[in-house]
């Protein structure tokens, strides 16, 4: 059953936590048992600007069962950080003052925690809730990025400067002027609403003081993040802070930051002197976990007769909230990936009486992908250039921003082997020419991309006498499969059988992981856990080597393999022992290995990214205007892969995401007040089994020596970046009609 040692990596492997989960028994935040538990429930404001003149808890605690009330009237002060919270000089999610929760009168959004109400049970403290009376002085809420447009300015505030990439947006290369000289230019512009990532297990916090240390069970991407965040808010040590998150239900990015209701559940439970739980409701969702920006983006093509391009303009515009600049890379990936001579790219950001928005599945590149990729379908279509043909003419050969060689890139392999697969060359050229029966046919093709990030993360190896070993690290798993890599990790690393090594995540007493997001968590924990193996494998032969009772006694490193937890010397496999006798003869329990691993200086040297392709075929009913997705193939080059079982089932997953932005996925925002008028999984649609049809997804073999020891680049945002792109195309491809504002909802083809 298990696979041999050497061949650890790369082969299908179930889920180690995958049976917990079918029968329920991993415990997500809110599951955990905790003896005396009483309940939070927030109060939201119910307008989007202004302060709040009064507010009477009397009703509400008097109210059955109710323990407390707290509101920015009598909650304690804490101290929210002024700057981003990093466990390291990682600077991905670049976070500024934090919303200061029930510290003020100021209301800078709607549905805003206000207030926090605790009681015996869920359903009193709901009830209570509803009791709470408030009176506002209000203003008129600012909620159109369009209506405040002419107030856009470009990031201020320090790190926010640059975007993720480390790179600035506002770049310029070349002739300036190429665009207007271009033979042919396209200059259009494409919008994307408000989208709200749903994950399916909601926000909650259970948290508990004992004496001044203080225990949360929360869900996070980042475990050492809240942990540090929390220990500023309240003036304790970090060591007092335990954080535990084995399992995250799904986050999309929702849960990169500690919100509001880890401090309200934290609060309310020194206030109670009991431990709380705090779940924010799903219509609480879509107000206080961030969201994907609504953005406003331009872009401007210009190419010679041959198809090539010569000009590249990308300008693009989103919105932020009052009291924080949440930026992403809108725009930096029109400057890689595709090879423009010519480019200049342009941010800016919008404030609005919002909440800060926050990274949803490939931030940044999935929106910057559905303009660029879009625009260049639409270059295309005016050339007449097949829409594949078109993307492999101006197939980048080097980073052209940086000037830097890929350490790695096989997208030509992706869009050869994706268009044999889905049979491209069965499509026909014109709009509107395939057609079965009521339904119009079409075909459409976009790029992904996605940087490959490397974040300073820590791991412990522990080797034991029994035969076994366990890999640890703090790091979460939302759901790709992160328990089940980092022991595949481990096992080859380690040369052990896969059923011998265990892996342990998701608590803060574990050492320190890197954010679980940006796509980096095998490059970064995964790095981390094969160094750590390593060191210990390390330690465990010199106990042999230099041991007259070995029979490895004198041997070098060099003379010495290992395999199935067992050194031997290369040329004599019969002279060896395993790691246990090592251990038993020394009459240690167990040996072990912290790191700290961190990248090196290859982002200097090299330009490293995933990539991959998209090709999607969908049907438009040619009277109802309705979408349906037929077929989709995603060729996808992201270096090694860890777990292909999961790796396909983590690209095919972010294609479901993506159809949900290309087809379905709209907060819809009423300016008149300010408020999201769709707060609820009936009205916000994501995309369900009947709306999927099969998909099919590969990779091509990558053997990236830069990238980090293990050759892994990432994939969680790389399947799900130009999906839309490849729907847009698509539908163009089906109607003639060229939808450039998301989602493609029917009344757009009507
Ligand atoms: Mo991802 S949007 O970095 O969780």
């Amino acid at each position: 059953m298990n696979p041999a040692v050497k061949a650890a990596i790369g082969k299908p492997v179930e889920r180690v936590d995958g049976r917990l989960k079918v029968t329920g028994s991993a415990r997500y935040a809110a599951e955990f048992k905790v003896a005396n538990l009483a309940h939070g429930v927030l109060v939201m404001s119910t307008i989007a600007n202004g302060t709040i003149r009064s507010i009477d808890r009397k009703a509400a605690l008097s109210a059955p069962g109710v323990l407390e009330v707290l509101t920015h009237l009598n909650a304690p002060r804490v101290r929210f950080p002024e700057r981003p919270q990093t466990v390291d000089d990682y600077v991905a999610p670049v976070f500024g003052r934090s919303l200061p929760v029930l510290q003020d009168n100021t209301i800078y959004f709607n549905s805003q925690p206000i207030a926090v109400v605790v009681a015996e049970t869920l359903e009193q403290a709901e009830h209570a809730a509803t009791l709470v009376r408030v009176v506002y002085d209000e203003r008129k809420p600012a909620t159109s990025l369009e209506a405040e447009m002419a107030r856009a300015f470009p990031p201020q505030e320090g790190l926010m400067k640059e975007p993720p990439t480390g790179r600035p947006a506002d770049v310029a290369r070349g002739d300036l002027q190429a665009l207007s000289k271009a033979e042919v230019t396209i200059d259009e512009t494409y919008t994307i609403p408000i989208e709200t990532h749903n994950p399916m297990e909601l926000l909650s916090t259970i948290a508990q003081w004992t004496d001044n240390k203080l225990t949360v069970h929360d869900k996070t991407q980042w475990v050492p993040n809240t942990q540090g965040y929390l220990a500023t808010v309240f003036g304790i040590p970090e060591t007092d802070v335990h954080v535990i998150s084995p399992f995250v239900g799904g986050a999309f990015g929702s849960s990169l930051r500690p919100w509001a209701h880890p401090v309200v559940a934290a609060m309310a439970a020194r206030a109670v002197r009991r431990p709380v739980k705090l779940v924010v409701a799903r219509n609480q969702m879509f107000t206080s976990h961030g969201h994907r920006p609504y953005t406003v983006q331009r872009v401007g093509l210009g190419a010679g007769r041959d198809g090539r391009l010569t000009a590249i303009v990308h300008e693009g515009t989103a919105q932020t909230s009052l009291y924080e600049e949440n930026t992403e890379a809108l725009v930096n990936v029109s400057r890689m990936l595709y090879a423009s001579p010519n480019c200049i790219t342009k941010y800016r950001l919008v404030r609005g009486n919002i909440q800060t928005p926050l990274y949803m599945r490939g931030p940044g590149e999935s929106s910057g992908v559905f303009a660029l990729d879009s625009a260049l379908d639409e270059l295309a279509y005016k050339l007449k250039i097949d829409p594949l043909e078109m993307r492999i003419r101006n197939h980048a050969g080097r980073d052209l921003d940086n000037n830097l060689p890929f350490s790695s890139k096989s997208l030509l392999e992706c869009y050869r082997r994706g268009a044999e697969k889905f049979g491209w060359s069965r499509r026909t050229l014109e709009p509107r020419s395939m057609r079965d029966g009521r339904y119009l046919i079409g075909m459409g093709v976009a790029t992904t991309t996605y940087p490959m990030y490397r974040m300073p993360a820590a791991a412990r190896a522990r080797v034991l006498s029994d035969g076994t070993a366990v890999v640890q690290s703090s790091a979460s798993d939302m759901g790709p499969g992160t328990w089940t890599t980092m022991k595949i990790i481990g096992a080859e690393a380690l040369a052990m059988d896969l059923s011998r090594v265990r892996s342990e995540l998701g608590d803060s007493i574990l050492p320190k992981a890197s954010v679980h997001g940006g796509s980096g968590t095998t490059a970064s924990v995964g790095s981390a856990i094969h160094e750590a193996c390593l060191a210990v494998q390390v330690k465990l032969l010199a106990l042999a080597t230099k041991d007259s009772r070995s029979p490895l006694n004198g041997s070098t490193a060099e003379q010495v393999t290992a395999e199935n937890g067992r050194f031997f010397l290369k040329n004599d496999p019969s002279r060896g022992e395993t790691y246990a006798d090592i251990l038993r003869r020394n009459n240690m329990d167990s040996i072990e290995a912290s790191v700290e691993s961190m990248p090196g200086d290859e982002n200097k040297k090299f330009s490293m990214h995933a990539f991959g392709a998209h090709f999607l075929e969908l049907r438009v009913d040619a009277e109802l205007g309705s979408v349906r997705v037929t077929r989709v193939v995603t060729g996808v080059g992201a270096g090694r892969i860890m777990n292909e079982k999961t790796a396909i089932s983590q690209i095919t997953g972010g294609v479901v995401g993506g159809i949900g932005m290309a087809l379905m996925e709209e907060t819809v925002m009423d300016h008149r007040m300010g408020r999201i008028v769709n707060a609820s999984l009936g009205e916000y649609h994501v995309p369900v089994n009947a709306d999927i049809p099969v998909l099919e997804a590969f990779f091509v073999e990558e053997h990236d020596e830069h990238v980090n020891p293990l050759g892994a680049k990432g994939i969680g945002e790389v399947s799900y970046v130009g999906v839309a792109a490849a729907v847009a195309n698509a539908v163009f491809h089906a109607t003639g009609r060229r939808i450039r504002q998301l989602p493609i909802t029917l009344d757009k083809l009507l």
